[in-house]
């Protein structure tokens, strides 16, 4: 499988507190059944101002370590972008990275506020969209609005998003409306791509073995393979359709 959303980088975020940490975690990722994980720290600005230069340079160690241990797992970075004004100008100057590319289109990774879903946030996806920028959205069944609104899905869809939902969403670790929203997602046909978006080795570990299970027995074992291997590793091998 391949995980395109975690905060496994060391002390950069709110993930991962140490390296020995995020080699436990980088451990769970593997015995889990994924063998590719991307580093996506927040990008936020004045929360979490992290830059290309920073990432790549945490990334650098841990896949030095990740490779000391010997472990079977190809790292990669980008970052996981929070709506804001400044966007476009990041993007002018070149400043933001991407997870990969789908269908000839950089994937950008870029994050809704947990509690709403921002006004003028129909104008952005357009503006991307005319720049040649796919918009990636994690966890939209985590989105205060969106739970109240599920009908904000299929706008996302609509305005031309990819939506990647959480691996613990669907197996319930947060909480039963969570929980619901992603199966009636899955059902739908509404979701891209299924990530961990792990943070530690506790209490946020990456929970896609357990998820792609859920999918296989839920929808189908193909849907699974699409959404945990398929579609994410087209994105990251920048593997046109
Ligand atoms: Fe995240």
């Amino acid at each position: 499988m391949i995980d395109v959303h975690s905060h496994i980088i060391p002390g950069i975020d709110d993930g991962s507190r140490s390296m020995k940490m995020s080699l436990t975690m980088a451990k769970q990722s593997v015995d889990a059944g994924v063998t590719h994980v991307v580093c996506t720290p927040h990008i936020h600005w004045g929360v979490f101002d992290n830059t290309c230069a920073n990432i790549e340079e945490g990334y650098s160690r841990l896949n030095d370590a990740v490779a000391a241990e010997n472990l079977p797992l190809t790292l990669s970075w980008a970052g996981e972008v929070r709506i804001k004004e400044i966007i476009p100008q990041w993007l002018a100057e070149n400043a933001l990275p991407f997870v990969g590319k789908w269908k000839g289109k950089p994937v950008l990774l870029l994050e809704m506020p947990h509690s709403h879903v921002p006004a003028g946030l129909d104008q952005l996806l357009r503006w991307l969209s005319a720049s040649g920028i796919q918009p990636l959205i994690p966890h939209p069944e985590r989105n205060r609005d969106v739970i109240k609104m599920p009908d904000k899905i299929q706008w996302l869809r609509n305005l031309g998003c990819l939506l990647q939902v959480t691996a613990g969403a669907i197996t319930g670790r947060f909480g039963d409306k969570v929980q619901a929203l992603s199966l009636q997602m899955l059902d739908a046909d509404q979701v891209d791509i299924v990530a961990s978006d792990m943070h530690d080795d506790v209490r946020r570990p990456n929970d896609m073995g357990e998820a792609y299970q859920m999918v296989k027995e839920h929808i189908s074992e193909t849907r699974a393979d699409k959404l945990f291997t398929q579609t994410p590793g087209k994105i990251v091998t920048s593997q046109d359709e």
